[in-house]
């Protein structure tokens, strides 16, 4: 099936117990809709419509799914649902509420909280002059807390991203978009594109699935403090594997944030899963360090926090981010 962008159901339409009110966004994967509940509560909602496998076509509700591509919407389905149901288990301040989960219009649909916000994307495109070491110390701290308690969960998140982080009112990072499902469809299905982002994906995101852990969501997290730093996306995994161009934040921006915050942020950015912080504790313990105020701008104090603290491995670690 030839890709095309499917048509979001209509303002006003009753889908379940929720009026809808407007569409927020479209997806590869999914349409995200603005809805009011029966109190009148507003929640967003989910629907999972992938288009490579369904199309509705315009003044439509059901999708069209092919015979062929039937068994692999279904088992997309049966995965959406299953990580909604997964994440319905979670209450945390700093990840997003899911609130119900149904099945209608021959898909299914997820019902969360509805954030006020922009995300974290907007927000850096936005407020280049806001970035500063403690806008990135609180952010990541606090969405830190949030995925602590999903990995504790024994889920991963799999597509960490600016633009997978809500900025709550502007200021609280809610974690959103879980890729997980996804993760495990493409695997198993390869007409559902991947969904992993060039950037913020770890190398073991391409290659070897096998190794995903804790630590592939930790690179996203450090690619993500990058990309707050440069308003960008860092140079893509796989491509650094084979040629690695990413200039380490610590030569980057040396003298402009503490050195301890740009070691943290190439930490989470080693190629090797097992040069990264293993756990989301061990960054976010690094994140709250007490740091001794910056040296003057272009002053380094030799070894660093982290070379105090691993001497030789990260001598090892600094060769390999800083071979070119
Ligand atoms: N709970 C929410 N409250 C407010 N807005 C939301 C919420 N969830 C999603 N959105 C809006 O919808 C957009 C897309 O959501 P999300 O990142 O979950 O899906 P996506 O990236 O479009 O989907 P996919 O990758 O699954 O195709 C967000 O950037 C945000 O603007
Ligand atoms: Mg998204």
């Amino acid at each position: 099936m030839a890709q095309q962008a499917n048509h979001a159901l209509p303002p006003g339409f009753q889908l379940d117990e929720y009026c809808i009110e407007r569409q927020l966004s479209l997806g590869g994967f999914s349409i995200v809709y603005l809805a009011s509940d029966t109190t009148g509560v507003s929640v967003a909602i989910k629907e999972y419509l992938p288009n490579s496998l369904a199309l509705r076509g315009e003044g439509e509700i059901k999708p069209l799914i092919t015979p062929d591509h039937a068994p692999a919407f279904r088992y997309g389905m049966k995965c959406f649902f299953e990580e909604g149901r997964a994440l319905a288990r979670l209450s945390h301040p700093n990840v997003v509420r899911v609130l119900n989960f149904f099945r209608a219009n021959d898909t299914v649909y997820m019902v969360m909280a509805y954030e006020h916000g922009n995300t974290l994307q907007e927000y850096i495109q936005k407020n280049r002059a806001g970035i500063t070491e403690n806008f990135i110390r609180n952010v990541f701290t606090k969405l830190l807390n949030g995925l602590r308690e999903v990995h504790s969960h024994k889920l991963l998140h799999l597509d960490l991203k600016p633009s997978n982080i809500y900025m709550r009112n502007g200021h609280t990072p809610v974690l959103i978009d879980f890729g997980a499902a996804r993760q495990t469809l493409e695997r198993d299905t390869p007409m559902l594109k991947p969904m992993y982002t060039p950037g913020f994906a770890s190398p073991e995101h391409y290659s070897q699935r096998e190794l995903l852990g804790p630590w592939s969501d930790v690179y996203s997290v450090g690619a993500s403090m990058y990309a707050c730093l440069s308003g960008a996306a860092p140079q893509a995994a796989d491509e650094r594997l084979t040629n690695d161009l990413l200039v380490p934040s610590m030569v980057r921006w040396q003298g402009q944030f503490s050195e301890q915050l740009l070691e943290t942020i190439d930490w989470c950015l080693c190629l090797n899963h097992l040069y990264r912080p293993q756990s989301v504790f061990a960054l976010q313990k690094a994140l709250t360090e007490k740091v001794v105020v910056p040296q003057r701008a272009g002053e380094s104090n030799g070894a660093g926090w982290l070379g105090r603290r691993f001497g030789k491995l990260v001598g090892q670690l600094k060769n390999r981010i800083g071979k070119k």
